[in-house]
């Protein structure tokens, strides 16, 4: 790479000036050119490392992903961490990164924070570590570190499982878009609630839609800027907004270059499928975007997940699965994904199904052969709210599986003829022998609230359930439901 004073820094955009950073060769006076070399050091120092992110590892008891971005000429990043105790970081650890060049999203038609048409400018280092060796239930720290200590005085935090209980912060379909700034906004403010409501949340967990358009790094550059990504451990499924362009489809590659996630995904869904153990829990995440594409990668989805689950017996106790679509219609409760799921959740004893798009939360009963079951017996299928405050869709009464579904909420503010203002999340507490979960809410007087607190019973993966038949793996014949009913506009 080029001197940052007289070459060109390719490198994602600075959201106040709405321009792409740059730093253009000029003739300047000897003084001038002194000044502009400190200006430069100092904007690069806050520029040329972003997107930094935890993510789970296979074992987050003892491992974790940190992943991040670095100007092209940042080449020998490192990171350092210890644990949060350690506040001299007297015994920190340095890890050297390890990166590769992406130019996957440069000159990708977008946005600026303004407004303007803008092509994205976003040439990087990607880089990613795996911490190993951790201990269990430990607070840490750590930071990334570049030439010239660009870094260094940002610290981040993770914390590893391994307490008997845990609980997350299940989030969803923000569509974070620099242009509307409120919608992050909304977003930020329903997990700050959620959080002082339970302050021992141990990672933020999301079901997808996380930006608007998901080939504008600069959306994802600023989301990564957010309070809860340098505080917590973030898992999340790709959404179709994750994956789209503004213009002309999408790729699943801008949400494996944006994550460290494991590479454990089946072919072709490395670091977009994957899956990680938390606690007794085993997630398995999938990718709406292929499966939707045809029966047979439907079904390679399913191959994948169930033979992930047989590897792993011993390793955990429950099983959650978690896509980007939904599992039923939140306007009328009609059966969306759950019709592509609900055999193979039945045959693996798959304890909480998490979703979002549709932008209404829902929860079932807990469902087994089609039926409501007692607890413990069946699967609880979960749609997350939205929490952007602007695209949320209205909930309608139920029309279809008014049995199986006990609590529907969004908002009946419109944010638009078609649209309601819901924001919120949900707060997941994972006990030995049950899960309580609750909504939270803004409701539209802009005051905080609770609903839907719920606990269930669970039993492990491997415990026959009492009075009901096992069921043997389907044929995988069906045809997936081709809907993104969030849609394609930002
Ligand atoms: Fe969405």
């Amino acid at each position: 790479m080029t001197n940052p004073a007289v070459g060109t820094i390719s490198f994602g955009c600075d959201h106040k000036a709405g321009k792409a950073l740059r730093f253009c060769a000029k003739p300047l006076r000897l003084s001038l050119l002194v000044i502009g070399l400190a200006l430069a050091v100092q904007v690069s120092a806050r520029a040329e490392i972003r997107s930094v992110t935890a993510n789970p590892a296979e074992d987050c008891s003892t491992q974790m992903n940190i992943g991040w971005h670095a100007g092209l000429d940042e080449v020998n990043c490192r990171l350092l961490y210890t644990e949060k105790s350690d506040t001299a970081w007297a015994h920190a650890t340095t890890v050297a990164g390890v990166s590769q060049r992406s130019e996957v999203f440069d000159g990708i038609d977008s946005k600026t924070p303004d407004g303007k048409d803008w092509k994205e400018e976003a040439k990087f280092l990607d880089y990613g570590v795996t911490l190993t060796g951790l201990k269990p239930d430990t607070e840490y720290m750590y930071k990334i570190v570049g030439g010239d200590g660009v870094g260094a005085d940002t610290v981040r935090y993770f914390k590893t499982a391994g307490a008997s209980e845990f609980s997350f912060l299940w989030v969803s379909d923000v569509h974070a878009y620099t242009p509307l700034p409120n919608r992050v906004k909304n977003f930020n403010r329903v997990i700050e609630e959620a959080i002082k409501i339970e302050p021992s949340v141990d990672f933020v967990f999301s079901t997808g839609d996380m930006v608007a358009w998901g080939g504008s790094y600069s959306f994802w550059a600023d989301f990564f800027e957010q309070p809860f990504a340098s505080q917590y451990m973030f898992a999340d499924v790709i959404g179709n907004h994750d994956w789209m362009m503004r213009r002309n489809g999408g790729k699943s590659e801008f949400f494996a270059v944006t994550h460290h996630n494991p590479m454990n995904g089946y072919a072709g869904q490395e670091g977009v499928c994957y899956w990680f153990i938390y606690g007794d829990v085993l997630f398995i995440t999938l990718n709406n975007e292929v499966m939707r594409t045809s029966p047979e990668e439907l079904a390679a989805a399913k191959t994948w997940a169930a033979s992930v689950i047989e590897k792993q017996k011993g390793n955990y106790k429950r099983i959650f699965i978690a896509q980007h679509y939904q599992w039923f219609n939140g306007r009328n409760g009609r059966s969306s994904w759950y019709d592509h799921w609900k055999d193979f959740c039945d045959e693996h004893h798959v304890t909480l199904a998490l979703s979002g798009n549709v932008h209404v939360y829902q929860r079932t009963h807990p469902l087994y052969d089609d039926q409501v079951v007692a607890d413990g017996l069946g699967t609880v299928y979960m749609v997350a709210p939205s929490s952007d405050g602007e695209r949320g869709v209205e909930a309608g009464p139920l029309t279809a599986n008014a049995e199986k579904l006990a609590f529907t909420y969004s908002s009946h503010a419109h944010s638009s003829a078609t649209s309601v203002k819901t924001i919120g999340c949900v707060l997941v507490d994972v006990g030995p022998e049950s899960i309580r979960t609750r909504l939270v809410y803004i409701d539209d007087e802009n005051r905080v609230q609770i609903a839907d607190e719920h606990t269930i019973a669970t039993l492990p993966s491997d415990v026959p359930r009492p009075g009901l038949t096992d069921k043997q793996p389907a044929a995988a014949t069906e045809t997936p439901a081709p809907e993104a009913t969030s849609g394609a506009a930002r």
